[in-house]
């Protein structure tokens, strides 16, 4: 125990309340013994301090921050530095508007382009993901605030994502769901970490004793506090004993006195309970510490100027035919685009940030007093057709020599709480790109979207740039004319057809389970091991300049090599360290990532550069000796400027670990040749190691609200019918409603947990009862259940008061 002095001192009435918040985001505080609250918010690109009316999906507003790039646009720098110096920007404004914890980076892996979240994660590649929300904890925990890493595990798409479990191999788990987490803990050492939504494994991620005990605990050695995601408390009791530490927002004091009787039942120890409040304290007392010494105010112009500097590493070149780009001084441009205006630079949902000041593509471009022919919108931003701005588009780009196309993704196709259902634009941004295409040859595709689209009109346009969500400095101009040469790479893959995606047929989990039949084939190590075209590989992005590289050397410790700039004006090359075993008897994916390094070169310049190797450099996870083991044989070294693009190869002989083929004599032939599109259950079956567990629609208190229609109540299909058509009227509209998305997915436990103790678990019986169809006990109970929970709350508080005095 870190805080025996102040344990002692604290009654068990206060330290069960202390395990859950005291309000959406404060947790409880104890001034007579010494325990401050401390204060918890988003997100992971930028400060979202509520300091007036709370929610957890950015809906009411917040204190102005920086807006930095999100973290899907950062991946694309490769550049983990840059990451820690946003991340200390990140921290300062934390740390200056007296927030303790930071809740962020958001680092899961992307599963598919699909999830609504995606804009708010690093990449498709474990390796990366890791290293670069690792930059950011350091940066961000510099400041003496903590960060926390969000959500482990598995969490991977938003339909049900309370309610949803995801099933997967041991391995599956271990190489790719978990080993960027398994990097920002061990090298980053987050003070706390987000525990997601969904069941792992049959298991709520935040009751996961293999998850929060035997991994993050006990084989990474965290010992930070576990803060449930908000509302993702399903049994407080379960979560506490097996590693959680802190249930937000504050449910009341249901959840402290869930906590009391089941250590008068036995079934929780004081010494239990004790543990984890240590580990709360700590946060607690540590960053409350060094928040008091920071300053209260930190630089928006420096910090606006860094966000620019962001943007301007990770935008990606895709396309440049005839070096349309970078643009000539001399020649018309048309600017034409809604996102060229009002500039699409964020997501939506709990990581909105409130930004000190945005600025635009078209004032950047006016006041670099560039020879324009005019902007005009081109499109309505909701999809509604509008040919007044289609006449007008292609009239202007009639008269220009180069058309800047700004095209995307707008916010309502992306945000949390809501997979996407396609990843086309929207079809009158297609409209227009066919008309302003015929109208001028020389058109520039700006793109702004947080994730993966299709690019099946990227022939028509002689420049593809994609900004992803670039923050609120944006630096787009800076790309366009040559000031920055573009240096960011896809920390993704661009297929040529959403169906091209490995999980096309398994995602999302529409049911109970979400099955990650796929397997370890994910991203890249899918496209490349089933030898599957794509649009634009992992890893791709185009330069100003050209690279060289030459005199790979290699050992077991590191692989060095050179880069030159052999073009004439100044970059940066991203190269990256890929590992392959083509005669591998355990199945693998064709190539993984296992290192990068950007290298920013003169004209005419080189660089000997070394990759290190490390322990994740050849492991692999053996679900027979059930721990990382590596083959033994020869290893490709690949260094390549993408995955597809390998520049210099070296062998590497290694004795390995003699572990025995884990798969040997099973039926994987789906996994021993990535053909992981269509798994039959049998197989998923014989990957698993287990049967599929069973999909039924439980009547219980984890039927989400939205399931409500097939309960035995007519009050409660009332429920459930008016949230489908709030939910449908918002789809009309083009404008989803989170709030009412959020009810939808809820369980109905989760009414205990998003009321602020107004409904306690006496009341979700109730509803339960009233599900089932006894419909007056049922709600009788639930009405004598608030009656009930008020009175338990206000006796317990009383009980706190007292104690405090
Ligand atoms: C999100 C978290 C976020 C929390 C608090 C949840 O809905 O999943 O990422 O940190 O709300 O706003």
């Amino acid at each position: 125990m870190k805080h025996p002095e102040i344990l002692q001192k604290l009654s068990l009435e206060q330290k069960c309340a202390l395990l859950s918040g005291k309000n959406t985001w404060q947790t409880q505080d104890y001034p007579k013994q010494g325990v401050p609250a401390i204060w918890l918010s988003d997100g992971p690109n930028g400060l979202r301090k509520q300091a007036g009316a709370a929610d957890h999906l950015g809906l009411n507003p917040s204190v102005p921050a920086t807006c930095f790039p999100t973290a899907a646009t950062m991946a694309n720098s490769w550049d983990p530095a840059l990451g820690e110096e946003v991340g200390r920007a990140l921290g300062e404004e934390t740390a200056a508007n007296r927030v303790n914890v930071l809740l962020g980076p958001g680092l899961n892996v992307k599963r598919s382009p699909l999830c609504g979240r995606s804009f708010e994660y690093f990449s498709e590649d474990p390796y990366l993901s890791g290293k670069m929300a690792a930059a950011y904890v350091r940066g961000i925990q510099e400041n003496g605030v903590a960060a926390c890493p969000k959500h482990f595990a598995v969490n991977s798409q938003e339909l049900r994502r309370m309610a949803s479990n995801s099933v997967l191999d041991e391995r599956t788990l271990r190489e790719l769901y978990l080993t960027a987490f398994e990097i920002v803990v061990k090298e980053a050492h987050p003070k706390s970490i987000m525990s997601a939504y969904n069941k792992v494994n049959d298991i709520y991620a935040n009751e996961n004793h293999h998850l929060l005990v035997d991994i993050l605990r006990n084989e990474w050695g965290f010992d930070g506090a576990v803060v449930t995601d908000w509302g993702g408390s399903n049994d407080h009791v379960e979560g506490v004993k097996n590693g959680s530490t802190l249930e937000m927002p504050s449910p009341g004091l249901g959840g402290a006195r869930k906590l009391l009787k089941a250590v008068a039942e036995g079934s929780l120890t004081e010494q239990e309970i004790d543990l984890r409040v240590d580990e709360l304290l700590e946060l607690v007392l540590s960053t409350t510490t060094a928040m008091e010494k920071a300053p209260r105010k930190f630089d928006e112009k420096a910090h606006h100027e860094l966000a620019r500097r962001a943007a301007a590493e990770s935008i990606v070149l895709l396309k440049n035919e005839g070096g349309i780009l970078p643009l000539k001084y001399g020649k018309k441009i048309a600017l034409i685009g809604d996102f060229a205006l009002t500039p699409r630079y964020q997501g939506a949902g709990s990581s909105m940030v409130n930004p000190t000041q945005v600025d635009s593509l078209k004032d950047a471009m006016e006041a670099a007093e560039l020879e324009m022919v005019g902007y005009c919108a081109g499109y309505e931003r909701s999809g509604k057709q509008n040919q007044a701005y289609l006449d007008e588009a292609v009239s202007q780009a009639k008269m220009a020599d180069v058309v800047l196309l700004c095209i995307g993704l707008d916010e309502s196709s992306e945000s949390e709480g809501l997979d996407r259902t396609h990843i086309g634009i929207p079809a009158v941004q297609k409209q227009l790109l066919d008309a302003v295409t015929a109208a001028n040859p020389n058109v520039v595709a700006v793109v702004s979207a947080g994730s993966v689209i299709e690019t099946d009109w990227v022939e028509k346009c002689k420049a593809v740039v994609h900004g992803y969500l670039g923050g609120q400095a944006g630096a787009m101009l800076a790309v366009l004319t040559g000031w920055q040469n573009p240096c960011g790479r896809l920390a993704e893959t661009i297929p040529l057809r959403y169906e091209d995606t490995p999980a096309a047929r398994y995602f999302p989990g529409r049911k109970q389970n979400a099955e990650y039949r796929e397997g370890l084939y994910v991203g890249y190590r899918y496209y490349e091991t089933a030898n599957k075209a794509v649009r634009y590989p992992f890893g791709y992005g185009l330069s100003y300049t050209t690279f060289a590289y030459s005199d790979l050397k290699v050992n077991a410790e590191n692989v060095t090599f050179t880069i030159t700039n052999t073009g004439s004006v100044a970059g940066a090359e991203v190269a990256q360290l890929y590992v392959a075993k083509p005669d591998a008897k355990v199945f693998r994916p064709a190539k993984e990532l296992k290192g990068f390094v950007k290298v920013f070169l003169k004209p005419g310049e080189s660089k000997a550069v070394t990759i290190t190797l490390d322990d994740k450099t050849f492991r692999y996870w053996n679900v027979a000796t059930d721990r990382w083991e590596v083959e033994g044989g020869n290893y490709q070294l690949l260094v390549g400027a993408n995955v597809q693009d390998i520049r210099l190869t070296a062998e590497i002989a290694l004795p390995g670990t003699g572990a025995p083929d884990p798969y040997a004599g099973k039926a994987l032939e789906h996994y021993r040749t990535a053909h992981v599109q269509d798994v039959p259950d049998a197989k998923f079956e014989a990957l698993l190691g287990r049967p599929l567990p069973e999909e039924t629609t439980a009547i219980d208190r984890t039927m989400t609200l939205g399931e409500l229609n097939h309960s035995r109540s007519p009050l409660c299909w009332l429920i459930a019918g008016v949230l489908t058509l709030l939910l449908r009227s918002g789809e009309k509209r083009g404008k989803p409603n989170l709030n009412i998305l959020f009810q939808y997915n809820m369980p109905l436990r989760g009414l205990a947990q998003m009321t602020g103790g107004i409904i306690g678990e006496e009341t979700v019986d109730g509803l339960v009862m009233e599900a089932k169809g006894f419909w007056v006990v049922g709600i009788l109970r639930a009405l004598v259940g608030l009656v009930q929970n008020a009175v338990a709350n206000s006796r317990y508080q009383a009980k706190l008061d007292e104690q405090c005095r």
